[in-house]
């Protein structure tokens, strides 16, 4: 039986009534030990019997046109095969429409996969790799260089009310253009995948966000049934973004597997992954906004320039939070895309926001500033009543409270004028900016079995890429079994398994967590029937059911496992779903080098219920982390004459490190979103990035009086 829930209403609070008290609390992640003692296997640490090792080939030109002169090596020792047919770009749009994988004939940008090279050994098969003979047809007629482009064509755009005239007759306003630059994911575990075919099926364990979704871009890919394809992810060392598309390393092994018949493995080096995975794209951006002589706005304009490879659909969607934060009549937004020989643009962590708040809250600064006004009053007087497009209402919106509370605990009052506080040769000073991040929820099922003995499994095919997956959906269960988290069971990871959400777009715990409380629901309507109680009626504790007059031990009650499947849908809702918070960051910039050092940093958040509070903590301090990042270091450095990224591992390109990351503190507000889903929580992780960043370089501007238009803000453009 399948309890299915299409979220078009609102829906009743049966968490609460469990009184387990199991979620939200700061439960530690079952898995860890297993991580943290190298148990949990990774994708490229699978082996198989008689397995093979495949190696990427990279393009050596930025374009034109190549063949592969396999002959050059085939006497070489090991050497089993080279694949190139196949290649295929990673394609991680961040949309759950099917993409068709693109197959690549032709090359568009350097270090963009060409090849796989299988050897009997892994060093074998790298020295193949390298001595491989490839002969190129150039095409010199590279666009490697963001700033030299001319010929932007328009995308979307939207108009409400009149901008010009607005911003004209404006009692302040502000007309500012901020420079993004393209990140990558970053992610700790590179891409890697182990593929071994059995008769038509094929099985692929690698390191993927989404596998519902990836089983049919690989079947896609290879041409065959999605049936017949099997994907294993258990464990996956972060994605943001870089694993939401299937990447040359699944789509390798699998073709170089079935060619040979035994099983293949292919990992991607740091340097691929930089070069061969979707990047987040530059962007140039101006945001106009006008208030009048209240400090109340009246128009709100934000256009944005972004590149991507020639037939990519994404684009970064710059603009999302510009469109439901402030009000305005008067709005404007516009963007503009050309062609790059870069490596390809995609979704990477919250994608849209991340930039697009680095813009937004600092031109807000500059307009609070403008108009004499605190920015925390000028934001908390600037939060429209309903969506200020559409007039919808908010589903929840905590922002004010964000602010207020955050700024209290903050010592928000402390704040002075630029280069005002000072010490030795460092001025100090506080910034403020708002969080926003749309809320997502994807369709997700999940299998929920209850055994007589008190124990209970979790399965779906859901991927816990760091975030607390296995321990968020264990406590759901748990709550509403009536169990201890220990005797629930979570299995992840596996195809075979009920599809899931997968994981991206801060939708995985929500989502997933909403299919295994149905799951469980479902499985108290079943025990509440054979107690003859009503299922409101039931109470489940510590392997006992209660309800009527009745009390029975489950033992007793189940003669065998009771399996329910939870199966949870987006609806038709007429309102705006957001997560909202408040980021604070103080900072210290030295007078004389421009350095700058993050002193202390707090996030105030309100994201619906928290479903962990330890896990939730670790996701907004990962955005914090990448707020710093962002603003202070964060740069892929594309050398303009052949789009190569010049800074193409973690050595280069700079990531913060312990020393860069102060006291990161964490404040949640207490809400709830009856419209989100059935369990009430919006989408955390990317909230925690939303607006970070231009925390910090507003708090570099309260610091020096210097405003960083240029991202990231590195000492040449503070002094
Ligand atoms: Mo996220 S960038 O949707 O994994």
């Amino acid at each position: 039986m399948t309890e299915h829930l299409k979220m078009d209403k609102v829906q009743p609070r049966l968490l609460d009534e469990t009184g387990q008290g199991v979620i939200s609390t700061p439960m530690p992640r079952p898995e860890g030990p297993l991580k943290v003692s190298g148990r949990a296997t990774y994708a490229a640490e699978w082996k198989a019997e008689n397995m093979a090792q495949g190696f990427m080939v990279r393009a050596g030109i930025p374009k034109g046109s190549y063949k592969i002169d396999a002959d050059s090596v085939k006497d070489m020792p090991g050497f089993l095969g080279v694949y190139s047919d196949h290649m295929v770009r990673n394609s991680a749009q961040g949309t759950m429409n099917t993409n068709p994988v693109q197959l690549e004939h032709e090359i568009q940008y350097l270090g963009q996969p060409i090849a796989v090279v299988v050897a009997e050994t892994f060093e074998q098969a790298r020295h193949i790799a390298e001595s491989l003979k490839v002969d190129y047809t150039r095409d010199d007629d590279v666009a490697g260089d963001f700033d030299a482009v001319t010929d932007w064509k328009e995308g979307s755009s939207q108009d409400q009310g009149d901008l010009d005239d607005a911003i004209a007759k404006a009692a302040f306003a502000v007309d500012s253009t901020y420079t993004t630059p393209p990140h990558n994911s970053a992610a700790m575990e590179p891409h890697a995948a182990l593929a071994s075919w059995d008769g038509d099926k094929v099985t692929v364990r690698a390191s993927l966000q989404m596998l519902g979704y990836n089983r049919n871009e690989i079947a896609d890919s290879l041409g065959i049934d999605a049936a017949n394809v099997r994907l294993l992810s258990p464990y996956v060392g972060g994605g943001f973004g870089s694993k939401l598309g299937i990447d040359p390393a699944s789509v390798s092994a699998a073709v170089a597997s079935r060619h040979l018949g035994r099983p293949v493995r292919v990992v991607l080096h740091r340097n691929n992954v930089f070069e061969m995975i979707n990047l987040r794209t530059q962007t140039r951006q101006r945001v106009r906004l006008a208030a009048d002589s209240n400090g109340k706005m009246t128009a709100v304009g934000h256009e944005n320039w972004q590149t991507n490879l020639p037939d990519e659909p994404f684009a970064e969607p710059v603009d999302t939070a510009t469109h439901f934060l402030y009000g305005g009549e008067n709005r404007r937004y516009g963007q503009y895309t050309a062609v790059l020989n870069r490596s390809a643009s995609g979704s990477v962590r919250a994608p849209g926001e991340a930039v697009g708040m680095l813009a937004l809250e600092n031109a807000v600064d500059e307009l609070a500033e403008v108009a004499g006004i605190d920015p925390v009053e000028f934001r908390l007087r600037n939060i429209p009543d309903t969506h200020p497009e559409n007039g919808n209402a908010y589903s929840s919106r905590s922002l004010a409270q964000c602010l207020e509370e955050g700024a209290e605990k903050f010592g928000w009052s402390q704040r002075k004028s630029p280069k005002e506080r000072r010490e030795g040769e460092w001025f100090i000073g506080m910034g403020v900016a708002s969080a926003a991040r749309t809320n997502i929820l994807m369709e997700s099922k999940a299998r929920v079995t209850l055994n007589p003995d008190g124990t209970a499994l979790v399965e779906t095919d859901m991927t816990d890429i760091g975030t607390g997956t296995y321990a968020i959906l264990g406590q759901i269960a748990a709550e509403m079994l009536g169990l201890p988290t220990d005797k629930v069971t979570v299995e992840l990871g596996d195809t075979d398994l009920p599809t899931a959400s997968g994981s991206g777009g801060s939708w995985g715990a929500s989502s997933s967590g909403s299919s295994v409380f149905l799951g469980a629901k479902a499985i108290r309507a079943k025990i509440a029937d054979r107690l003859g109680c009503s299922p409101e009626e039931l109470r489940l504790q510590d392997g006992v059911a209660t309800g009527g007059n009745n009390r029975r031990p489950l033992t007793e009650l189940l003669e065998g496992p009771i399996s329910e499947e939870g199966h949870i849908e987006p609806g038709d809702q007429d309102v705006a779903q957001a997560g909202f918070g408040a980021h604070f960051a103080e900072v210290a910039v030295n007078s004389v080098t421009g350095e700058v050092r993050v002193r202390r940093m707090l996030a105030s958040m309100a994201a619906g219920r928290i479903l962990n509070a330890k896990t939730a903590q670790s996701q907004v301090w990962g955005g914090q982390i990448w707020g710093i990042g962002s603003a202070l270091t964060e740069e892929i450095q594309h050398d303009r004459r052949t789009g190569h990224i010049v800074n193409n591992d973690l050595a280069e390109y700079h990531v913060p490190v312990n020393l860069d990351v102060p006291d990161l503190q964490v404040h949640f507000v207490d809400e709830r979103d009856d419209y989100a889903n059935p369990i009430q929580s919006k989408g955390i992780g990317e909230l925690g990035l939303s607006g970070a960043g231009a925390a910090v370089t507003n708090a570099i501007y309260n610091a020096c009086g210097v405003r960083v238009y240029d991202y990231p803000a590195t000492p040449d453009k503070i002094f």
